[in-house]
This record gives C-alpha cells, sequence and structure tokens, in this order.
C-alpha cells in the first residue's frame, strides 16, 4: 500500500517511524513532514489547508490510505472532502471533528448525556459574562470555542481578568470563533487516556501524560507540550473502566445518534479527582508529544490497525502492547512559547549513536542547503523506552547532552510525579 501522511510534526514522524516498520506498506508520502520524515518517506511540500492541492497530489502519487495527524485539517473536513472523492481515509469527518473544534459542541454532548466534566456557562455576549460571575467561585476557566493553536484556555484569579479575557476574544483574538465557555476549575492529577475508533468499535490506544508548562517544577505559561510518558500509572483498571463507561461510551453513542459517527483517534483529557474522571476536553487525533510515547510501545502493526478501522473492522483486530515503559523530552528553542530563533543548526544530530530503544523524532526541523536546521519552537523529541522511567530519562538526558543543541532547552524533570515518589519506578 501507499499511505499518506499530512502534518509535520514530532507526532506525525513517530507515525511515519511505525508506519515504516510494517510490512504492507510500499511507499509513504508526507504532506509536507519535516527531515526526519524525509529519512523514511517522500515529503511533498503542500499546504495541507488547500484541501484541493491536496488531494490532486493524492491522487497523483496513488495513495491507498491517507492518515490525517493534526486538528486543523480535520476540523476543516478534509476527511470529508477525501471521502467523496474516494480516497481511503482514517480520521473523523467534519461533523465528529467538533469534539475538539468547537468547545461548546463538546459541553453540550456532556451535558445531553451525563458525562461528567467541568460545570460550565457558553456566553455569547459579556453581560452574559457578567451574571454568572455573580453565582461563580473563582478561580474560573475563560475559554474560546473554536481552535486556538493551545492558547485558549486562561485559568483566572479575579474577575476582573476573567471580563478582560472574555472581551478578547469576544472581540476576535482567536479567529475560529467567538463564543466564551466559562468553567468550573477542577483541581486533581491530568491524565490522557487514548483510544482508536470506527464505526462499530473502539479499542484502547495507550495512555500518558503531559507536561504542558515550559519550566520545571509545573511553572510558566502553557505550551504545546514540553514532555510525556506512558503508561500513566494514574489510569487503573477500575478508573478506566469508569472513564469508558461514563466518558466515552456515552459520547460516541451520542455522535451515532446525531448520524455521524465518530471514526479515528480519540484523546481524552482528564482530570482525575479522587478516583474519579471528569473530562476536561477531547482531540480528534493523537497527542503530541504523547504518541511519541505510545508508538514506541505498540507491538501490533499499525498499518493493518489503520486499514481494518478505516474499513470499520477494528472489532477483529487484535492490538498489543509491549510492557516497556516510555519517555519523551522536548527539546526547544530558547525564548519558546514566546518569540524564540529559528535556523539552529542541529547537524550533531547525525552523530548521536543511538540504542534500539532510543529515538530522536523531529518536531520543528528542515533540511537547509543539506543541514538539518530548527524550524519551530519545539525542535526534537528525544526519546527511549526502558523498565524504569527513572533510567528511561538519564538516557534521554545524557542524549540531550551529546546533542550539544546552541540556544536550545528542555526540563530535566519530565516523569517528576512518578520518578521523586518512587526511585525505582
Ligand atoms: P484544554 O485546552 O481544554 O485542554 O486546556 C488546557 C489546560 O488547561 C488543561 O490541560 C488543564 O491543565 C487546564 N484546564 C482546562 N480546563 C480546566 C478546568 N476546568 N479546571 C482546571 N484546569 C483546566
Ligand atoms: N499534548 C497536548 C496535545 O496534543 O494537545
Amino acid at each position: 500500500m501507499n499511505i499518506g501522511l499530512i502534518g509535520s510534526g514530532g507526532r506525525e514522524h513517530a507515525l511515519c517511524k511505525k508506519i515504516s516498520e510494517s510490512r504492507l506498506v510500499k511507499k509513504i508520502f508526507c504532506f509536507p513532514g519535516n527531515a526526519g520524515t524525509s529519512e523514511l518517506a517522500t515529503n511533498v511540500a503542500v499546504n495541507i489547508l488547500a484541501f484541493k492541492d491536496v488531494l490532486k497530489l493524492i491522487k497523483f502519487h496513488k495513495i491507498d490510505l491517507v492518515i490525517v495527524g493534526p486538528e486543523e485539517p480535520l476540523v476543516l473536513g478534509l476527511v470529508n472532502l477525501l471521502k467523496k472523492n474516494k480516497v481511503k481515509v482514517f480520521g473523523p469527518n467534519k461533523y465528529a471533528a467538533k469534539l475538539e473544534g468547537s468547545k461548546a459542541f463538546m459541553k453540550k454532548i456532556c451535558a445531553q448525556n451525563n458525562v461528567p466534566t467541568a460545570n460550565f456557562k457558553i456566553c455569547n455576549k459579556l453581560h452574559q459574562v457578567k451574571k454568572f460571575l455573580q453565582i461563580s467561585i473563582l478561580p474560573l476557566v475563560v475559554k474560546a470555542d473554536g481552535l486556538a493553536a493551545g492558547k485558549g484556555v486562561t485559568i483566572c484569579k479575579s474577575k476582573k481578568q476573567v471580563i478582560k479575557t472574555a472581551s478578547e476574544i469576544f472581540k476576535g483574538k482567536f479567529k475560529s470563533s467567538r463564543k466564551v465557555i466559562l468553567e468550573e476549575f477542577l483541581e486533581g492529577e491530568e491524565a490522557s487516556y487514548f483510544i482508536i475508533v470506527d464505526n462499530n468499535s473502539f479499542k484502547f490506544f495507550g495512555t500518558a501524560q503531559d507536561h504542558k508548562r515550559v519550566y520545571e517544577n509545573d511553572k510558566g505559561p502553557n505550551t504545546g507540550g514540553m514532555g510525556a510518558y506512558s503508561p500513566a500509572p494514574i489510569v487503573t483498571k477500575k478508573l478506566e473502566k469508569k472513564i469508558i463507561s461514563k466518558i466515552i461510551t456515552p459520547t460516541l453513542k451520542a455522535l451515532k445518534r446525531k448520524k455521524n459517527p465518530y471514526s479515528g483517534f480519540l484523546y481524552v483529557g482528564l482530570m482525575i479527582k479522587n478516583n474519579e474522571p471528569f473530562l476536561i476536553e477531547y482531540n480528534v487525533r493523537m497527542g503530541d508529544p504523547e504518541c511519541q510515547v505510545i508508538l514506541p510501545r505498540l507491538k501490533t502493526d499499525i498499518v493493518k490497525i489503520f486499514k481494518n478501522a478505516a474499513s470499520n473492522n477494528l472489532r477483529k483486530t487484535k492490538i498489543s502492547w509491549k510492557k516497556q515503559k516510555s519517555m519523551t523530552i522536548v527539546l526547544c528553542a530558547k525564548g519558546y512559547p514566546k518569540k524564540y530563533k529559528k535556523n539552529l543548526r542541529i547537524n550533531n544530530i547525525k552523530k548521536v549513536k543511538l540504542s534500539n530503544t532510543d529515538f530522536i523524532f523531529h518536531a520543528g526541523t528542515k533540511y537547509f542547503n543539506k543541514e538539518i536546521r530548527s524550524n519551530g519552537g519545539r525542535i526534537l523529541n528525544i526519546s527511549s523506552t526502558g523498565d524504569s522511567f527513572n533510567n528511561i530519562r538519564k538516557k534521554i538526558i545524557l542524549n540531550i547532552k551529546k546533542l550539544n543543541i546552541k540556544h536550545s532547552f528542555y526540563r530535566k524533570d519530565i516523569g517528576w510525579k512518578v520518578i521523586d515518589k518512587n526511585e525505582n519506578y
């Protein structure tokens, strides 16, 4: 089969590597990919939101199955266009992708189906915000309704901040939507639970914990993710049952009733409080960098899984996982998530000798005159698997030191929740 992979981050490099290990694959085409994917696949330069161009290139390269990595093309309806043109594709359609594309849509589904989530109010006008403020306690979480590239959530400690944040959203700070969601602040521990879904069934696809804040000890502004590990020990069998029965099953049933059954990866972002799961968010894709820690643990041929899911045969597909644990640390350009330098030289990458349990996924990289250069704030995901998170982290940090990339930084405390509690976990 020829596989088309849409996207250009660390998640897509991890997907590309796993796809390249499949016996079912002839060629892989990445739209547009990065320097890392170009070693495993053919990168095809295209704006992935120019759907007609993407379709033409998919037809030209005779692609049998398309995998969509990021949320934006999913939310804007790439799957609908490809299916209409008889292209086999794995991912949710435009309606189902609203689970991520519209927080108001997601919250309404929760309310109508008793899915445990933070109490909320959807507001279209500032006077609604002011009225709700009279009966709510602080802190209050203010969210933009539509996609906001990870910048749409503010935890507000004062009423003044709530009004300022909401006003900015109403004025169009995020082009995707002008609605505001006000949410109760949930305390607890976050975890991400993943499933793969087709029209008939769904299967477990791993757990992970991300580290969203830029600095050690979870300080500083939110980022796209500074590192992750898998599995997430907080997700016990007992908790998993609750996640499935209280959150996942009612949501998938609701979309079926709305005649738009979900298919694709589903990322269930959770807050765990007193062993009870609360839904914080749905993402209609794999997480980044969670994908980079989950895929190295997958034993089953991923293309077989995609192929079966795309033809609604997931039920008969056995998905097996390795026992080993996995971690990734994100190497960023200094200044990220604010202003940072691009074009940093990262050629050392070719000199670092890696064992077969180590891997470096490219996130923001490109080739420039045969040299690998940085092309984004999150540059590389240095990953490894093993038996203890503590030892894995030591191995990763050693590899980062060998890379010795100037003007870069990383968090040295990824996994602190599981490592510092128990040295040998
Ligand atoms: P989201 O984009 O909805 O995942 O929000 C980004 C981050 O904000 C989450 O990963 C949480 O750390 C935090 N967050 C979002 N909603 C809440 C909430 N209701 N209570 C506490 N923290 C939240
Ligand atoms: N790591 C968070 C996300 O992919 O949304």
